[in-house]
């Protein structure tokens, strides 16, 4: 079986081909969606300041760390840890468990945008520009299921007939567009909204007064989820990648793309909501319905906004499932390799655990709102919880640990082709030994602590 994933592992061609499809995959609803509402809730330009800081320096060392080990072995997540230490194949595991709680609720976002997009298309812009209507469509219990249910039948149709080539390849053509579309939508806000340019300076000066420890917290969090860390999905990527290309140049490609979508979508969405609400903790507190409520307001003031959020949308739904396309075919491979069954069974049998796991998600804004976990997380953000701020911290920790101590730093630099003594040799080094660890583990205990309110932050 081994053998044969083996014969069957092709390479990414070309130079630019490997950035591009591990962009593509970390470009998603994390980016559009996730990296706006924390940034505005989470004190502006300070979480931007943080989150950079984070991406060229914990970002870098373990995306790394991932694509070598991934290269190095030529294997995915499980098989990779164990062919370097059988101890530590658990860990290989617990990264393939992430995908599995993510997808679910990703489904769920990826339903609402469904429904905008059909929702620009039948005329009910200005409806939807109110302020009560995203709550109000929540609260329906059939509808969002419905939504939710038709974006997991088609990332599972995809994956079933094998075309997600074809879906990348217009999704590689309509990332760029999407990048220009926003620069249009930001430009046409800067110009007429009244009030943007304080939104502006909100999310681009890092004010010290709004930091708190959740700020670290949460754009550790947000970097995993954004950039695919921590799952295994790097790894993966990794054994795909053909031993003469750069890894470093490719990451820091990467990086460049994955935070450029998101500091785009934060400056479409954070000044909005200040101009629209005067810059009220409440709204921008706002949380997952943030882009939901923000962004039909700009729709509506203007000239032909309804294609414009057609469009707009659905340009975010392309985004959503090729990531929850990759994420799906993870689980698959994964499915696969260890009950033997076939990649159609295997297909059938993952598209009916997520659809059930998604559906407390979607409810849990309905009939089950009075379900709260810790006294305050809805099912969908304890889903969200679980995984970034409490299983993907895990997972980078051991795999800090596990380079920095069993097979060493200079394992990883070797397969990366970077001297030692080299910049980034030597941060990868101090870092991955003890920075990341200390760092992680603080992390991993403030957000438990807080969830249990133990700490008050
Ligand atoms: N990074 C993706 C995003 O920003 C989400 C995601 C998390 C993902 N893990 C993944 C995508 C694994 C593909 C594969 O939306």
């Amino acid at each position: 079986m081994e053998n044969n994933t083996q014969q069957k592992r092709s390479s990414f061609t070309g130079k630019i081909g490997f950035v591009l499809a591990a962009a593509g995959s970390a470009v998603g609803l994390g980016n559009i969606w996730r990296f706006p509402y924390l940034a505005a809730k989470y004190g502006g330009g300070i979480f931007l300041l943080v989150y950079v800081l984070l991406a060229v320096t914990f970002g870098f060392v373990l995306m790394l760390a991932e694509i070598a080990i991934g290269r190095k072995t030529g294997k995915s997540a499980i098989g990779a840890f164990a062919a370097l230490d059988k101890r530590f194949s658990f860990v290989g595991w617990l990264a393939a468990a992430v995908p599995i709680i993510i997808l679910p609720y990703y489904s769920v976002i990826g339903g609402w945008v469904m429904k905008y997009i059909f929702g620009y298309a039948t005329g009910e812009g200005s409806e939807m520009a109110k302020d009560t209507y995203f709550t109000g469509y929540l609260g329906e219990v059939g509808e969002p299921l419905i939504w939710f249910g038709i974006f997991v039948l088609l990332t599972a149709v995809v994956v079933f007939f094998g075309v997600e080539k074809g879906i990348e390849k217009v999704s590689k053509v309509m990332m760029p567009v999407l990048i220009i579309f926003m620069l249009f939508i930001i430009v046409y806000s800067l110009c007429t909204m009244d009030g943007i340019w304080e939104g502006v300076l909100y999310y681009i000066t890092p004010d010290f007064s709004n930091f708190s420890i959740m700020t670290v917290v949460t754009a550790m969090g947000q970097l995993f989820y954004s950039m695919s860390l921590a799952m295994g999905i790097m790894i993966t990527f990794g054994s795909y990648m053909k031993k003469d290309i750069s890894i470093e140049k490719s990451i820091h490609q990467i990086e460049i793309f994955d935070s450029g979508v998101a500091f785009l979508s934060g400056l479409l969405i954070v000044p909005a909501v200040f101009a629209t609400s005067g810059g009220s903790a409440e709204a921008l507190g706002k949380g997952p319905s943030l882009m939901f409520v923000t962004l039909p307001k700009i729709f509506e003031t203007m000239p032909g906004g309804s294609i414009v959020g057609a469009v707009f949308f659905a340009m975010v739904f392309l985004a959503a499932i090729t990531s929850s396309i990759s994420l799906m075919e993870t689980i698959i491979s994964i499915v696969m390799d260890k009950t033997k069954l076939s990649r159609r069974v295997s297909c059938l049998i993952v598209f009916g655990i997520i659809l059930l796991f998604g559906i407390p998600s979607s409810l849990g804004f309905n009939v089950w709102s009075e379900v709260l976990f810790f006294g305050k997380l809805s099912f969908l953000d304890f889903f969200d919880f679980i995984s970034n701020s409490i299983m993907m911290p895990i997972v980078a920790i051991i795999t800090c640990i596990f380079v920095g101590f069993f097979i060493k730093p200079k394992a990883i630099l070797d397969e990366a082709a970077l001297k030692p003594k080299s910049f980034w040799g030597r941060m990868f080094d101090i870092v991955i030994r003890f920075v990341a660890p200390i760092f992680l583990v603080a992390i991993l205990v403030t957000s438990v602590l807080e969830v249990f309110g133990v700490i008050v932050i």
